[in-house]
């Protein structure tokens, strides 16, 4: 009698368990918690099933197709441990993930896609590659966010029609204050990633550091590339390594922007060379975080030769069509002597076939044809800039800022900007932020991370996330689709995918996280 009563209890318990953890089955697609919120999602009611033989297609004899459903199964072996069959093919296939490019019309643009999920097939379908890769984007994020043995996977059906707002969504990483190796960089560019951004602008030079070798003045990387903030060994990257970055990032549709930040902000290049100096003599290295005090010799011939060569170096690496030059809080060059150098440089830039980025400051200069000035500080000058006829990346150091402390308890970060919570981050308009600066002059957004504070990769996740993914949002989806309230919501559910990439996040008080 003992006994049965134990075993029913089992059974019970068993049943109840059974119960308890029986999967709810997704039908409705528009019950996921995507970010960037897509254009339009439209909800069919049954579902697909990702098994360990759902083969991934792509159509043949489009170039780059294959290498995006190879990223595909990649992400596919992670999340679910399968190894999908990939193969190409002539005909839409009746069963599996099919990637495709058409003519799916200008509305769709470069970036856009569709996102067609049925019960036997799911079609992902764009006027270019690069939307099939956002395409999959989505589609992960259909999926557990991290490592899951319940398969199969199971995706609510339906129909995702999306495409940016802006086509330059990008965020920026600071090496030479701390220097991060090859794979935190990699790391970062996954991040972006994730939530379709396309840039990553790197600040590879600065006072405290020069973080990119240069053939033809080795001693940049020897002497400038040594120390870093508070005094730590620094590094810096081979031009072998540079690419292997712009390689990774090119994988994942995101152009690699270099900076090379000058006239100012150029101490560890003054202590590498004296003749860059007006006095001949080699500068100290600095480990400090003050700004301004640095320029180099702006009057003389061998400034405008290195200048040369590094741009001619950098430039022969990056495929991507930007060279920033920096250009701002030179404050101890005076304005004739800035204005010279900024114009003589540009012509250095275009010559070798980039297009020139600046920080505002770059208004003050005669601006060549398709110059791109980087908002951050000075309204004033950014309204210059677009008299005289430059583009705008919006990166307000009161928003978009991603050093700039949570709130005063964050033990990270500066806050000469304020203090950026994740709604402040999110709740702004690039197209309405400066007046008189409207959609038309705006490239897009760019978030920038300054590393004076930031020393290694758990650091840069703690300032990135969570703002990180709504600044992907502000660059992607429309104004008039975007709610902090209704922002929040989805927000809360990524923290799961941050804990699936192992993202030490910051838990806002503000977003409602699951426990
Ligand atoms: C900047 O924050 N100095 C561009």
């Amino acid at each position: 009698m003992k006994n049965n009563l134990v075993l029913s209890a089992i059974m019970a318990f068993t049943i109840l368990f059974q119960v308890s953890c029986t999967k709810k089955i997704p039908t409705d697609l528009t019950k996921t918690s995507f970010i960037p919120k897509p254009v339009s999602v439209v909800a069919t009611g049954e579902t697909f099933e990702l098994t360990r033989s759902t083969v991934v297609y792509y159509q043949e004899g489009v170039e780059g197709l294959q290498q995006t459903a190879q990223y595909l199964t990649v992400e596919l072996n992670r999340i679910g441990g399968i190894t999908p069959t990939v193969n190409s093919t002539a005909e839409a296939p009746a069963s599996g993930i099919y990637l495709s490019v058409g003519d799916h019309g200008q509305e769709l643009g470069e970036e856009g896609y569709v996102l067609n999920i049925g019960k036997k097939v799911i079609n992902i379908s764009a006027n270019r590659v690069a939307g099939c890769f956002f395409g999959i984007q989505t589609l992960l994020q259909t999926m557990p966010a991290g490592q899951t043995t319940a398969l199969p996977i199971e995706i609510a059906t339906g129909t995702i029609r999306d495409f940016p707002e802006f086509g330059y969504r990008g965020a920026m990483l600071d090496v030479a204050r701390h220097f991060f190796s090859v794979q935190d960089v990699k790391r970062f560019i996954d991040f972006l990633a994730a939530y379709k951004m396309n840039v990553l602008h790197l600040h590879l030079s600065d006072d405290q550091g020069w973080r990119i070798e240069i053939k033809s003045w080795p001693k940049l990387t020897e002497i400038g590339g040594s120390t870093e903030v508070g005094g730590g060994e620094g590094g810096f990257y081979t031009q072998e390594q540079y690419t292997e970055i712009v390689n990774y990032a090119l994988e994942r549709n995101i152009t690699i922007i270099p900076e090379i930040d000058m006239p100012g902000h150029t101490n560890a290049a003054l202590a590498s060379y004296a003749e860059l100096n007006c006095n001949g003599k080699a500068t100290e290295l600095y480990t400090g975080i003050e700004v301004g005090f640095s320029t180099l010799c702006t009057r003389k011939e061998i400034t405008y030769q290195f200048v040369d060569d590094v741009v001619r170096e950098i430039s022969a690496i990056t495929p991507g069509p930007y060279f920033h030059i920096g250009g701002d809080e030179s404050l101890v060059t005076p304005l004739d002597d800035y204005v010279y150098f900024i114009n003589r440089v540009q012509d250095i830039v275009v010559k070798y076939g980039k297009k020139v980025i600046g920080w505002d400051e770059i208004a003050h200069a005669t601006l060549v044809d398709g110059a791109t000035v980087q908002f951050w500080a000075d309204v004033n000058n950014t309204k210059m800039a677009v008299g005289k006829g430059a583009k705008v990346i919006m990166s307000p150091a009161k928003k978009a800022y991603l050093d700039m402390k949570y709130d005063s308890t964050t033990h990270l970060g500066l806050h000469w900007a304020g203090y950026i919570e994740v709604d402040t981050a999110y709740i702004w308009d690039p197209a309405s932020y400066v007046a008189g600066i409207t959609k038309e002059n705006i490239l897009g957004i760019e978030s920038p991370l300054w590393s004076e504070t930031v020393t290694n990769i758990d650091e840069i996740e703690y300032m990135a996330f969570p703002r990180l993914p709504g600044y992907a949002e502000i660059g992607w989806t429309a104004p008039d689709a975007r709610n902090w309230d209704e922002y929040k919501q989805r927000l809360a559910q990524h923290g799961k995918r941050f804990e699936a990439m192992n993202i030490d996040f910051y838990r806002s008080p503000l977003v409602p996280w699951e426990q």
